[in-house]
Formats: structure tokens, sequence, C-alpha cells
């Protein structure tokens, strides 16, 4: 049996994750792995609903929804979740697993962005999800100005709860992005976002080179 691996894609709105991970979920399925791609919110039912919960709001409550505690306990139970019931028996079977978004988004928007602390959300993770982290985090970096092009195409009838929060809370969540990957080097990989989506699915695979045969 192959070793599994756990890559997890992060990166603000418009970065190209969703494609990077196809993409790379082609390139191994062409080796010959056992692949499964999956996202957060979501990748199970019960997270699924969790996550309509988190980005649609709830209907005819007339505000915010989600007090920044509820929000960072809502993605920390969807993630339990998903955690239990697909990511780790993939892994245990010697599946890779292509998670687009995971801790270190609940890390840069929860914490970065939204004011909890950083040891907050790593209790609520310990928690719900023992801890669990990727092997190896792809942070898709793309200049502004590129990610605003890309959700002009992409998000044409309008952006989610979180998605169209103000521009300054998303600097906050890419620079809190950033820090994580100065500090942990050896879990992230930066990858430049700003190219058309082969030439950044090329330095996808080479960050990934050390896990391949
Ligand atoms: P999605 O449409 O999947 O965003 P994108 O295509 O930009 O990745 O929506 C997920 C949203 O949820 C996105 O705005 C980021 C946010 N989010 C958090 O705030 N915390 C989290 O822990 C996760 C996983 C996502």
């Amino acid at each position: 049996m192959t070793q599994g691996r756990f890559i997890a894609l992060e990166g603000g709105e418009g970065a190209g994750k969703s494609t990077q991970a196809r993409l790379l979920a082609d390139a191994l399925r062409i080796r010959g792995f056992d692949v499964v791609t999956t996202r957060e919110p979501g990748g199970t039912p019960g997270a699924e609903a969790i996550r309509a919960l988190l980005l649609n709001g709830v209907e005819g409550d007339g505000g915010e929804s989600w007090n920044p505690r509820a929000e960072a306990l809502l993605f920390a139970a969807a993630r339990s979740d998903h955690v239990h019931r697909l990511i780790r028996p993939a892994l245990a079977r010697g599946a890779w697993v292509i998670c687009d978004r995971y801790l270190d988004s609940s890390r840069a928007y929860q914490g970065g962005g939204g004011g909890l602390s950083d040891a907050d959300i790593a209790t609520l993770h310990d928690i719900g999800s023992d801890g669990l982290l990727p092997d190896l985090t792809l942070l898709v970096e793309v200049s502004p100005a590129i990610a605003v092009q890309r959700l002009a195409l992409r998000d044409t009838e309008g952006s989610d709860r979180i998605g169209g929060r103000d521009a300054g809370y998303h600097a906050r969540v890419a620079s809190a992005f950033s820090a994580f990957a100065d500090e942990e080097p050896a879990r992230f990989a930066r990858i430049d976002g700003d190219g058309d989506p082969q030439a950044t699915h090329a330095l996808v695979v080479a960050a990934l080179a050390r896990f391949l045969p």
C-alpha cells in the first residue's frame, strides 16, 4: 500500500485554488494514486449543511447571523465531521487527500481577519479534529489586481457572507496567510498564482517533489 498524503490548498478569494486542486488530482491519478478531492467548509453531508449556514447566513435574522466566536465554532464543527468521516479514513487506506482550504483558513479568516487568537483556533482544532495537520499546505498567492479580475468573472451573482467582507478584512487575511508560511516553512509551500493555470500547476508539482516517487 502506498502512503497517503494530506495536501491542503490555501489562499484568498480568486487565487485559483479549486482549479489547482483539480489539476493536481488529475496529475496524481495519472501516476496511479488513489486521490480524494474535497473542500472546506464541507466535504461530508453534515459539513456541507454547516457550510450553507456559514456562507448563506440564516434567513430572517436580518443581521450578520453569526458572531465571530460562533462562526469559528461552526467551522471547527464542520472540520471535525470532515476529518473523522472522510479525511482520516482516506489517509488510512493510503489515498491522497487534496483539500481546498483547511485549518489555516480558520486561522487567517476567523483569527487574522476576524479577531480570535491563534491559540483559540488551535484549541478548537484540537478538540474537534485531534489537531490533524496537512503534510503540506500550498499557499496560492495572487496580486490583488488579478484576484479582483478573477472574482469579477466568477462571482457574477455576488459573493457569499465571508467573501463579501471589505477589502481591509481580506488584506488582513492575506497577511495572516503570509505570516503562517514564514513561521512554518516546512509545512508550507508558497505558490505564485499570477500565471496561467498550467504555469501554476507546474509550481505545485515541483513543490510536491519530495512526496513523489
Ligand atoms: P468558497 O466559495 O469555497 O471560497 P473560495 O472559492 O474563495 O475558496 O467559500 C469559502 C469561504 O469560507 C471563503 O470566503 C473562506 C471562508 N472560510 C473561513 O472563513 N474559514 C475557514 O475555516 C474556511 C475553511 C473557509
